[in-house]
C-alpha cells in the first residue's frame, strides 16, 4: 500500500534504485539497456552519470525518473515503491516531485516564456495569480526578468535553456533529471547553465541528475556515476577543484 503523497520521512532516501534492469526487445532480438543498477540519490545531490554513447543512461534516467518502467528491480521515491503506483499515481507522483530539462529545451512555440514556466503549475492546479507571480520569481532566478512575456523563438538557445530550467522549477520538485541539457549550447553558454543550476541546487536544496557526455558537466558534478554496457562501473564523490 503506498503511502500518501508527502509523508516522506527522514530515514527514507529521495529516490532508492536496486537491482534495477531494462531490456529492449528488437525483432526477435533484445538489448540489454540497463543491468542490475543499485543508486541511491539524495537531497541536493548534484549527480552526473556519464559513460559511452549506448552505456544506458538515457535509459536508466528515464527509469528513475519514472518515463520508463523496468522489467526487473525496485524503485523508492520518497519510501514508496513505485511499481505498485498506476500510471495516474505516476504522472502525479511526476508533477510533484520531480523537474525535466531536455537537451533541445522542449518549450512550447505559442507561450512566452512567463507562460512556459507556468504550465507545469496549471496541471498542478495553482490558481493564476501564483503562478504569474512564482513564474516572475523564478525566471528573475535565471536571470530572466526582462524576458518574461517573449516567446521562445526570439530567445538564445542559452535564454531557452534558462526558461526550461525555470519550468523544471515551478512544481518546487526534489529532484531534476537533466538529459544532455548542454549538448546545443555553445562552451561558454553551457557553462553558465551549469552554475546556474549548482547554484539553484543548493540555494532551493534541489538534486540534480544528469546524462552527459560533457566533461563540462562531469567536471563541475560533485558525484559522477559511470554506466557500461549499462551497468554501474564506479560511482565517486567528486574532489576536484570546483567547489
Ligand atoms: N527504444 C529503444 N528500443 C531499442 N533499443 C533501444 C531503445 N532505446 C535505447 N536502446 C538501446 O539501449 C542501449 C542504451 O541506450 P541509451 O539511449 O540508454 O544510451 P545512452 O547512454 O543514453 O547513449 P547516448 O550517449 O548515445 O545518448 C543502446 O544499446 C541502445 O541502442
Ligand atoms: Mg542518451
Amino acid at each position: 500500500m503506498p503511502l500518501p503523497s508527502g509523508s516522506r520521512t527522514a530515514a527514507d532516501p529521495l529516490l532508492e534504485a536496486r537491482g534495477l534492469t531494462r531490456t529492449y526487445t528488437l525483432g526477435s532480438g533484445s538489448v540489454p539497456a540497463v543491468r542490475d543498477v543499485s543508486l541511491m540519490i539524495e537531497e541536493a545531490e548534484f549527480v552526473a552519470l556519464q559513460g559511452p554513447s549506448g552505456s544506458g543512461k538515457t535509459t536508466l534516467l528515464n527509469l528513475l525518473g519514472l518515463l520508463d518502467r523496468p522489467d526487473g528491480g525496485t524503485l523508492t521515491v520518497d519510501g514508496r515503491e513505485a511499481s505498485g503506483l498506476s500510471e495516474n499515481e505516476r504522472a502525479d507522483l511526476r508533477r510533484d516531485r520531480f523537474g525535466f530539462v531536455f537537451q533541445t529545451f522542449n518549450l512550447i512555440p505559442v507561450l512566452s516564456a512567463e507562460e512556459n514556466v507556468g504550465y507545469p503549475m496549471a496541471l498542478a492546479g495553482v490558481p493564476p495569480d501564483d503562478r504569474r507571480s512564482r513564474s516572475m520569481e523564478l525566471l528573475a532566478a535565471v536571470g530572466l526578468e526582462q524576458k518574461t512575456s517573449v516567446r521562445p523563438d526570439l530567445l538564445s538557445g542559452g535564454q531557452r535553456q534558462r526558461v526550461a530550467i525555470a519550468r523544471a522549477l515551478a512544481n518546487r520538485p526534489a529532484v531534476v533529471f537533466a538529459d544532455e541539457p548542454t549538448a546545443n549550447l555553445d562552451s561558454k553558454t553551457a557553462e553558465e547553465i551549469l552554475d546556474l543550476m549548482r547554484g539553484l541546487c543548493d540555494s532551493r536544496r534541489v538534486a540534480f541528475l544528469f546524462a552527459t557526455h560533457d566533461p563540462r558537466v562531469v567536471n563541475r558534478a560533485r558525484r559522477v556515476v559511470s554506466l557500461h554496457d549499462g551497468r554501474i562501473e564506479s560511482d565517486v564523490l567528486s574532489t576536484g577543484t570546483r567547489t
